[in-house]
C-alpha cells in the first residue's frame, strides 16, 4: 500500500476531495493530515471523515526535527501540500526528494511566491485582466512555488468575471484533477 501524508492550513476542500477519492483504493491510502493551524476547518473535515489529523506549531516545524521525525516513522510515498502555507524547511526537502508536491491556484511561474495564496492569487489575476488562469501541480523545493512543474490545467476567464467566479473555476479544476495527478504519480503512470 502506498502512503500519502497531506499538509493543509485552511479550509481543507482539497483534503476532503483527496480523502474521498482514495477511500477504498486498492493501492493507495491516506496516513494522516498535518496542519499548522489549530483552528483550521480542515480539522473538522478530518473528524467527519475519520482521518487522523495532527497539529504542530511553527516552532515544531522550522526549529525542531519533530515533523521530520514523524514523517520518517510514517515513511510516506508522497507528501501532498493541499493549501499549506508555510515554507517547507530544507531538511524536509532533502529527506524526501521528489516526494513532496504542492498545488498552486494559478499558472506558475505567474502569480507565485511568498504571499501569493488563495484569494490573493485570484485578485491579482483579475487585476491584470488575464484571459486565462488555472492550476499548477509541482514538486516542492526550498523556494516558494519554484519546484519543477508536474502538470498544469487552464481555464478561460473574461473581464466581467468576479474574483469569486474565478475562485470557483479554479477550485473546480482542483477538484477534478488533483487526486488524479496524485494517483498517476504514485502508480507511475
Ligand atoms: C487552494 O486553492 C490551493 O490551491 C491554495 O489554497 C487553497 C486551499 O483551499 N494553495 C495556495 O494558494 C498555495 N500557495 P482548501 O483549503 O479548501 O483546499
Amino acid at each position: 500500500m502506498k502512503r500519502i501524508v497531506l499538509f493543509a492550513s485552511g479550509s481543507g476542500s482539497n483534503v476532503e476531495n483527496i480523502v474521498k477519492y482514495f477511500t477504498g483504493h486498492s493501492d493507495i491510502t491516506i496516513s494522516c493530515v498535518l496542519t499548522n493551524k489549530r483552528d483550521a476547518y480542515v480539522i473538522d473535515r478530518c473528524n467527519k471523515l475519520g482521518v487522523p489529523a495532527f497539529y504542530f506549531n511553527k516552532a515544531g516545524f522550522t526549529n525542531s526535527p519533530l515533523v521530520l521525525e514523524l514523517l520518517k516513522c510514517i515513511k510516506p510515498d508522497l507528501i501532498v501540500l493541499a493549501g499549506f502555507l508555510l515554507k517547507i524547511p530544507s531538511e524536509l526537502v532533502e529527506a524526501f526528494p521528489r516526494k513532496i508536491i504542492n498545488i498552486h491556484p494559478a499558472l506558475l511561474p505567474k502569480y507565485g511566491g511568498k504571499g501569493m495564496y488563495g484569494r490573493h492569487v485570484h485578485t491579482a489575476v483579475k487585476a491584470r485582466g488575464e484571459s486565462e488562469t488555472g492550476i499548477t501541480i509541482h514538486y516542492v523545493n526550498e523556494h516558494y512555488d519554484k519546484g519543477a512543474i508536474i502538470r498544469q490545467f487552464k481555464v478561460g476567464i473574461s473581464e466581467e468575471e468576479t474574483v469569486d467566479q474565478i475562485t470557483t473555476k479554479v477550485q473546480f479544476l482542483e477538484q477534478i484533477h488533483f487526486p488524479q495527478v496524485i494517483e498517476d504519480l504514485l502508480l507511475g503512470r
